[in-house]
């Protein structure tokens, strides 16, 4: 029956953690997943997770169903946390939201809605690059995908001039993908002062913005300062579409806890709206999981846990900073590796770019058992001060060919 069907290629993200599973090397290190690690190069459970799992089996919960769009105490307090609590929609009760199998879930219920009942074009623009798995799930949910000019090789920075001019160029009414923050994989952000323009932008070509924020509090340690783009833009009268995931700030990789919203008018439109997402999700997955959600929830209305949370957000981030100078101090001074490094310092989030072509990302696999996505992109946190100083020494001998 199944003669027919070729074998498909190993996933280019997920596929590197079964390599590195089956690499017997010591010194391995694995810097493909963006999963946060500690100095001990070990899974975190974050202690307010921890707290909140006490404090649910103390309450003895059930298992029952969640209703289709979720836990509604938990997507409350996630669309509070996104947009901030004096956010206009969010006062007039005309967010539309449900629960989602974490950010990659949000994203395929908002790419299904679009493709159903956006009223502008069915396009979607991507910048280049972009995490990889946007493609296939924009096309898979039925929505033409493009891309906009993003990272600038030569500058190792933003092409914002690259990206102004692919957006005015872009049909009307076609939607625009837009990290939120800590862009995936480049670490790249539009400053403050470029995200009010790409706001006007948008506005002026009735362009959509759709929102993907994997990584609030991830970025800066602050989950105020890494909602500055979404809140800009509600604020200036879009309508946006908003993907939230808890697994790189809460840790919950496992637990796939998210949300997918969408800011609308009024009251009645939300009502009309979030029928709609009912009507995606039950003949996907009837209805989202239990467990996660009501950790999630108990953190973000506890506020003592809210508090120990923000403040572990804070110390995930400053480790990865503090690994970001490491690395560039090492290459840079003691091994003076050829080439330029200061971009690791300035790229934020969970990932940096390095530059490393896709012949030195082979030989750091294949020599020195270290493994990256074949873009160059490394996981920040997969380093910690036992394992830095190799990594830096074999991207020397990498680079030095
Ligand atoms: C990543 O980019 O490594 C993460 O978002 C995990 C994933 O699912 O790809």
């Amino acid at each position: 029956t199944w003669s027919a069907v070729p074998a498909g290629p190993p996933d280019p993200i997920l596929g590197i953690t079964e390599a590195f599973k089956a690499d017997k090397d010591p010194r391995k290190i694995n810097l493909g997943v963006g999963a946060y690690r500690d100095e001990n190069g070990k899974p975190y459970v974050l202690n307010a997770v921890k707290k909140a799992e006490v404090k649910m089996a103390i309450a003895k919960l059930d298992k029952e169903y969640l209703p289709i769009t979720g836990l509604a105490n938990f997507t409350q307090n996630a669309a509070k946390l996104a947009y901030g609590s004096d956010s206009v929609p969010l006062n007039q009760n005309a967010i539309a939201v449900t629960q989602s199998i974490s950010g990659t879930g949000a994203l395929r219920i908002g790419g299904a809605f679009l493709a159903r009942h956006y009223p502008g074009h069915r396009i979607i623009y991507l910048p280049t690059p972009t995490w990889g798995n946007h493609i296939p799930l924009f096309k898979d949910s039925g929505l033409e995908v493009r891309s906009y000019r993003y990272f600038d090789k030569k500058t190792v920075g933003l092409d914002f001039e690259g990206l102004k001019e692919d957006l005015k160029n872009a049909p009307e009414g076609a939607v625009v993908l837009l990290h939120a923050c800590a862009h995936n994989p480049t670490g790249v952000d539009p400053t403050p002062a470029q995200w009010k323009e790409l706001s006007d932008v948008l506005a002026e070509k009735k362009l959509f913005p759709f929102f993907d924020m994997a990584y609030q509090g991830f970025a800066s340690g602050s989950t105020t300062r890494d909602a500055f783009a979404v809140r800009h833009f509600v604020s200036q009268g879009h309508n946006v579409a908003l993907c939230q995931s808890f697994a790189k700030n809460m840790g919950l990789y496992g637990e796939r806890v998210g949300a997918f919203s969408l800011t609308t008018s009024s009251e009645e439109e939300k009502k009309r709206v979030e029928s709609q997402l009912k009507i995606i999700v039950r003949p996907m997955y009837s209805n989202p999981p239990l467990h996660g959600a009501h950790i999630a929830n108990t953190i973000l209305s506890d506020p003592e846990l809210y508090q120990e949370w923000e403040s572990e957000v804070k110390g995930m981030a400053d480790r990865i900073i503090s690994m970001r100078e490491r690395l560039c101090e090492l290459l840079t001074n003691d091994l003076q590796t050829p080439g330029s490094w200061g971009h690791i310092k300035s790229q934020i989030g969970m990932f940096s770019f390095t530059g490393l072509q896709t012949e030195q990302c082979k030989a750091l696999a294949g020599k020195a058992h270290i493994y990256m996505t074949m873009d160059g992109r490394i996981s920040m946190a997969g380093l910690n001060s036992s394992n830095i100083e190799y990594f830096a020494q074999s991207v020397d001998a990498a680079v030095r060919g």
